[in-house]
C-alpha cells in the first residue's frame, strides 16, 4: 500500500516515517509539509543514511496522485482543510487532530467552527480496543488525543462498577513532545526543566473527549474533572485516575477478564510507570482497591500509543492488514 504523511516536521509526523520504514506492508510513497523542496534526511538528520526523499508542499491533488493511505499529522484547522477534500476519493485517511473525533456541536464549543460540516460526524473514533470492528470500513479514522487515550484505556473497563453520579477526578502528566515542535513560554527549556506544573485545570479539552467516548460506549453521562501537567520529560504520560465504587471487584480480575484479546494492554500488579513503555505501543495499566475508593493508573508513549503507533494500528485494520504488524514493543529502557 502507497503511504503518505502530511505533517512530517512535526514530531508525530516522524515518528510515522519511522513506523512506515520498519512496516512489513506500507510504503511510504509521499511526505508532505506547509513548505516542501527539502530532503527529509535534510529536516531530520536522524534520518540520514537510513532514508532520502523529497519533502512536497502539501495538497489534496498530491495526496489523491500518491497514497492509498495518508496520515495527516497537523493541527486542529489544518487537518480538515485536506480531509474535506478527500472524501470522494479513494484514499482512506488517518487523522491525528481533534477535526473528527467529536460531535460538532462538542468541537466547536471547544476548538473553532468546523468547516467541513457535512462531513464532521463522519470519523470513527480509532482507539483500538473499543472501536475495531468499526475501523475495518471506516474511510476516516479520527485518532484519539494521547490523554484521552491513557485515561479511557484505564478507567473504560470499570465505569460498570463505579458510581456514575459521584465525579471521576483524573490527574495527568505529560512529556513536553506532547505539546508539539513549537516551543512556547511553559514548554520553554527554563520553564520546565526541574519544574512540574498543572495547565488548563478543569478547563482542558480532552475532558470533553474522554466524557464523549464513556457516554458512546457505556450511555452515561459521568463528569469528568481533568487536571493536565507538564512534567521535565520528553515522552511519556502517566494518568491517575480516582473513582467511587458501587460493587465489590477486584480490579485486576476485571482488567484482566476485559482485556483478555488485546495484546498491547499490559496489565500491571505494581504501580506503573513511562519508562517501561517508552518507545512502544503498550499501554499498561494497574488498579488498586481501598474500601469503595478506586484508583487506576496506565501509562502510554504519547507520540506512539497517544498517536503514531495508535494512527498505525488504524491503517493496519483499514487496510485489511495484521492489526499489529509493525507496532513497535521495545521500550527505550534503562
Ligand atoms: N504530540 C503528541 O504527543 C500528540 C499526541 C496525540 C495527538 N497529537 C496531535 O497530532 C497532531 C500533530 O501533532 P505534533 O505534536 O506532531 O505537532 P507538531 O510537532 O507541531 O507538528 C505539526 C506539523 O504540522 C505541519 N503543518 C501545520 N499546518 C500545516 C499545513 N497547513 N499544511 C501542511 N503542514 C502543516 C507543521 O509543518 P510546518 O513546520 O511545515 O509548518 C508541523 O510539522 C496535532 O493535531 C496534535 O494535537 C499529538
Amino acid at each position: 500500500m502507497r503511504v503518505g504523511i502530511v505533517g512530517v516536521s512535526g514530531y508525530t509526523g516522524l515518528e510515522l516515517i519511522k513506523l512506515i520504514l520498519a512496516h512489513p506492508y506500507f510504503q511510504l510513497t509521499y511526505l508532505a509539509a506547509s513548505t516542501g523542496d527539502i530532503m527529509v534526511e535534510a529536516l531530520h538528520p536522524a534520518l540520514q543514511d537510513v532514508i532520502t526523499m523529497k519533502i512536497e508542499k502539501a495538497s489534496p491533488e498530491s495526496i489523491k496522485a500518491h497514497c492509498d493511505v495518508v496520515f495527516l499529522a497537523l493541527p486542529h484547522k489544518a487537518s480538515m482543510g485536506f480531509a474535506k477534500e478527500l472524501w470522494d476519493s479513494d484514499v482512506k485517511v488517518v487523522d491525528l487532530s481533534a477535526d473528527y473525533r467529536l460531535l460538532q456541536e462538542t468541537y466547536e464549543k471547544h476548538y473553532c467552527a468546523h468547516e467541513d460540516a457535512p462531513n464532521a460526524h463522519k470519523g470513527i473514533y480509532g482507539l483500538i480496543e473499543y472501536y475495531r470492528d468499526d475501523i475495518q470500513d471506516a474511510k476516516l479514522v479520527a485518532s484519539p488525543g494521547c490523554y484521552p487515550t491513557a485515561t479511557l484505556l484505564g478507567i473504560l473497563p470499570f465505569i460498570p462498577y463505579i458510581d456514575t453520579n459521584a465525579p471521576l477526578f483524573v490527574d495527568a502528566k505529560s512529556g513536553v513532545s506532547g505539546a508539539g515542535k513549537s516551543c512556547t513560554e511553559t514548554t520553554h527549556f527554563v520553564s520546565i526543566n526541574d519544574n512540574i506544573f498543572a495547565y488548563n485545570p478543569l478547563k482542558h479539552r480532552h475532558a470533553p473527549e474522554i466524557m464523549e467516548k464513556i457516554a458512546n460506549i457505556y450511555g452515561v453521562d459521568i463528569n469528568v474533572h481533568f487536571v493536565p501537567h507538564l512534567v521535565p520529560m520528553t515522552r511519556g504520560e502517566l494518568v491517575s485516575v480516582y473513582a467511587t465504587l458501587k460493587e465489590d471487584i477486584d480490579p485486576i480480575e476485571i482488567l484482566r477478564n476485559h482485556y483478555a484479546n488485546d495484546p498491547f494492554i499490559r496489565i500491571r500488579e505494581k504501580p506503573v510507570d513511562t519508562k517501561g513503555v517508552s518507545g512502544t505501543h503498550f499501554c499498561d495499566i494497574f488498579a488498586v482497591r481501598e474500601g469503595n475508593a478506586l484508583f487506576v493508573s496506565s501509562s502510554i508513549d504519547n507520540l506512539l500509543r497517544g498517536a503514531s503507533s495508535q494512527a498505525l494500528a488504524a491503517a493496519n485494520i483499514m487496510c485489511g492488514f495484521d492489526e499489529n504488524a509493525g507496532l513497535p514493543t521495545l521500550a527505550y529502557v534503562p
